[in-house]
């Protein structure tokens, strides 16, 4: 089976979606790659490390796109590539196939088969495939990073001869795969964490990283396999009375709360940022799904009311050579489980390859 990737035409992104040891994995088990002259280069990984791992480097995207059987991408291909890829071709990548429907449309139209990384479910069995943990870590760690660079103050305790610098105090909203990560980052730069969360089994884990998390009644949230799936607008209510004092203390937040499917829930409106010190810092994660911050604007880092928003809505490609390591071992696992070098199984009652397999042979499985 011939697999391939190309560069990246999402502005700003510096990821790729195969690396040097995929490369390398892949042509051991049998499967022959194809990378685009170039594609690698923005995470680290040059044409002739390509071709040293066993892949063929084509010159530019089309011959890529007319030469494999399986084409992987990070993001879903645009108009352009819709229109060059051949009919026939299977595709996998993020695609958001809930919020793109007519994305899906498109590469249906083309008889396209469609797999999408950000439906992999989060299952034990599906760790080594699942991208959205692999990249929201990293993204998680890269927020810290990023809070403290847009902060005028430094997060550890420090007692020097001029005086004692007490430590930043940081305030993370969300103790998923991200927010888990940001505490253990921001603990070990030094700050004094607080952690709010509504699944209640959060509270351990966040101990564990030496957070203090933030206890509330939270009354009527539903949960299903681990996911918050509603919360009422007078629980997210009351949440938002407890946590204002908690804001107002705070030099950084970091926001990561995020209901699967949904919008994200609003935990800090503009009254609170309002409330907040001057040049507090808010780093803004769930910006892409709407915000958790009412005010925060996506791709961009604005001021209001003396505080910092920052909007970043792509932190993995900031960190692009790990990200794109990590994604490719995603991939590897992903393919391996669909597939032998000699094609895919189709076991389409099975978990994993049912929940992410969106179209095939002009038909749209998932909607
Ligand atoms: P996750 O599902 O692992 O964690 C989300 C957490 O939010 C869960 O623990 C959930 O209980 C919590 N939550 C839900 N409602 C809440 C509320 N009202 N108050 C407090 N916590 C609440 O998600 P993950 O993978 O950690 O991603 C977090 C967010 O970061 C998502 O919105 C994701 O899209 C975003 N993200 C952004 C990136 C960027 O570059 N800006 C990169 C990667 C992820």
């Amino acid at each position: 089976m011939k697999i391939g990737t190309v560069k990246e035409t999402r502005a700003g992104e510096n990821r790729v979606a195969l690396s040097l040891d995929v490369v390398k994995a892949l042509v051991k088990q049998g499967f022959q790659c194809f990378i685009e002259s170039g594609a690698g280069i923005a995470s680290n990984f040059s044409d002739e490390a390509f071709k040293n791992a066993g892949a063929e480097v084509l010159s530019n995207a089309s011959d890529v796109f007319n030469t494999v059987d399986v084409l992987v991408k990070v993001n879903a291909p645009d108009q352009s590539e819709i229109a060059a890829i051949k009919e026939g071709t299977t595709i996998i990548s993020f695609i958001y196939h809930l919020s793109n429907p007519q994305l899906v449309e498109q590469l249906n139209a083309k008889k396209l088969t469609v797999f999408s990384m950000d439906a992999i479910p989060r299952i034990s069995r599906a760790q080594s495939m699942d991208a959205l943990s692999s990249q929201a870590n990293l993204a998680g760690y890269k927020a810290v990073l990023l809070g403290a660079h847009h902060s005028a103050r430094i997060f550890p305790m420090l007692m020097t001869a001029a005086g004692t610098i007490t430590p930043a105090k940081v305030l993370i909203f969300g103790a998923g795969v991200a927010g888990l990560q940001a505490i253990g980052t921001a603990k070990r730069l030094g700050a004094v964490v607080e952690v709010t969360d509504i699944r209640p089994e959060t509270k351990e884990q966040v101990e564990s990283l030496g957070g203090k998390f933030i206890n509330f009644d939270t009354g009527d949230v539903k949960i299903e396999g681990g996911y918050v799936k509603e919360t009422s607008e007078d629980t997210l209510k009351k949440q938002r009375e407890i946590l204002s004092k908690h804001l107002a203390a705070a030099d950084v937040a970091i926001t990561t709360a995020l209901i699967p499917g949904k919008k994200a829930p609003i935990l800090i409106t503009e009254d609170m940022v309002k409330g907040m010190k001057l040049g507090s810092v808010i780093i803004d994660m769930a910006v892409e799904q709407g915000g958790n911050c009412e005010i925060s604007e996506p791709g961009k880092v604005v001021v209001k009311h003396g505080v910092k928003i920052v909007g970043e809505m792509n932190l993995p490609s900031q960190l692009s050579q790990n990200a794109s390591e990590s994604y490719a071992k995603n991939i590897q696992a992903f393919l391996t489980h669909l597939a032998t070098k000699d094609g895919f199984k189709w076991e389409m009652e099975e978990e994993i390859t049912k929940g992410t397999l969106i179209a095939k042979g002009g038909e749209i499985l998932r909607k």
